[in-house]
């Protein structure tokens, strides 16, 4: 006959045994020396993709700002491009992210370097012109150059249609 009392003894026994069930199957870190658990520390901690090894060497193929529109996504046989401080990547194989309707098109086709430094998803931020940015939005756009350069083919470098007017 099961009692309440049974019961209760028979759960409590069974505590033990699913605690280390659980540590069986979600090891501890197995890191002992200080310098393991430094290495363990530093390994990135994000979603974002890692870096390649396999990236081609990088082209200096020109685009003018107007020719680089052409590869914002909307056409499905051409290439995606963003640049950033006139390099122009190639970022085809990230379509989800970058292509028509995704989070981050509206850097695709242009250099939006300003909105890159920015941390601006504003369309009227995305432009080439980053002159403005104070200290500290520089290196979050040389960051990001540095992530794209990581990740990314250099298919060329892109420039201004006009030249800013000299100033004597
Ligand atoms: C709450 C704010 C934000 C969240 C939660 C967020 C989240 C994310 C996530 C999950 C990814 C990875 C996407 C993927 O690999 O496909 C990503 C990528 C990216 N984010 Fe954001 N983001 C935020 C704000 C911003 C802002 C303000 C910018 C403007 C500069 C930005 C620029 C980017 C870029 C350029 C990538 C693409 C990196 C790549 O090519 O792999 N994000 N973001």
């Amino acid at each position: 006959m099961w009692t309440v009392s049974t019961i209760i003894s028979l759960l409590a026994a069974l505590i033990p045994v699913a605690a280390i069930v659980y540590q069986f199957r979600n090891p501890p870190s197995v890191a002992s020396t200080d310098a393991e658990k430094e290495e363990e520390d530093e390994k990135p901690k994000t979603i974002m993709q890692p870096a390649r090894t396999d990236l081609a060497p990088p082209k200096d193929d020109p685009f003018t700002l107007e020719q680089l529109r052409e590869f914002d996504g909307s056409s499905t046989d051409k290439p995606i491009y963003v640049a950033i401080k006139g390099t122009v990547f190639d970022v085809s194989h990230k379509r989800e992210t970058y292509g028509p309707g995704a989070s981050y098109n509206l850097f695709a086709g242009k250099d939006a370097s300003k909105a890159l430094g920015m941390s601006s998803l504003k369309e009227e931020d995305a432009t080439p012109d980053y002159s403005t940015l104070p200290e500290a939005e520089m290196k979050v756009l040389n960051d990001w150059h540095d992530f794209f350069s990581k990740r990314y083919n250099v298919v060329g470098k892109s420039f201004m249609r006009y030249c800013r007017r000299l100033t004597l």
